[in-house]
């Protein structure tokens, strides 16, 4: 058992930050696999989409995803919002849907700077629909779901906290 946790789901629903958070409460690894992506290719997201294509950037994903499942033991990962597609996903650790309102992701969204950050942003229509069908996508491929809108960024933290634990209990049990 690898012991890692993959939070997976929409952009901007606050997977980093939460991450982060979580890290320095627990004080476990961290990794972030745009910023992989990114160190690797040596250029912003976004000039990946626009120089190599959309197919390009989900290879280099997947190629991550590998790297996890080789690699990568008691790590909190944070993935982008298509990582949910990589074909090892459940063989990766417990993946954990960050859920959040299409609202509170516009809000987020809107503060400067980020829209321009997301190829996959042309307008808010589309990416509702994107919204919609990514959000099935998300229940699926999870464990479990947390619904970060509806609680405190403290209780979000002890929820990760809670099923981080489990992992460690059965793992003891597993040996
Ligand atoms: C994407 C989300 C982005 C990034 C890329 C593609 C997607 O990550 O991986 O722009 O397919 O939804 P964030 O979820 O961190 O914005």
């Amino acid at each position: 058992m690898l012991n890692n946790i993959i939070l997976i789901g929409f952009m901007g629903s606050g997977k980093s930050r939460l991450a982060k958070d979580f890290s320095k409460k627990i004080g476990i690894n961290i990794i972030d696999t745009d910023n992989i992506i990114e160190s690797i290719e040596k250029k912003e997201i976004k000039d990946i989409f626009s120089e190599n294509g959309e197919q390009y950037f989900r290879d280099m994903e997947q190629l991550v995803a590998n790297w996890i499942q080789d690699d990568l033991k008691n790590t909190l990962i944070s993935s982008g919002g298509g990582f949910h597609k990589v074909i090892n996903i459940n063989q990766l650790g417990r993946v954990v849907f960050i859920d959040s309102s299409f609202e509170n992701i516009l809000k987020h969204l809107e503060k400067k700077s980020e829209f321009s950050k997301r190829p996959l942003y042309t307008d808010k229509k589309s990416l509702k629909e994107l919204y919609d069908k990514r959000r099935i996508e998300y229940i699926q491929a999870a464990y479990e779901t947390i619904k970060v809108d509806l609680y405190t960024d403290e209780e979000n933290i002890n929820r990760l906290l809670e099923i981080h634990e489990y992992d460690i209990i059965q793992k003891k049990e597993d040996n």
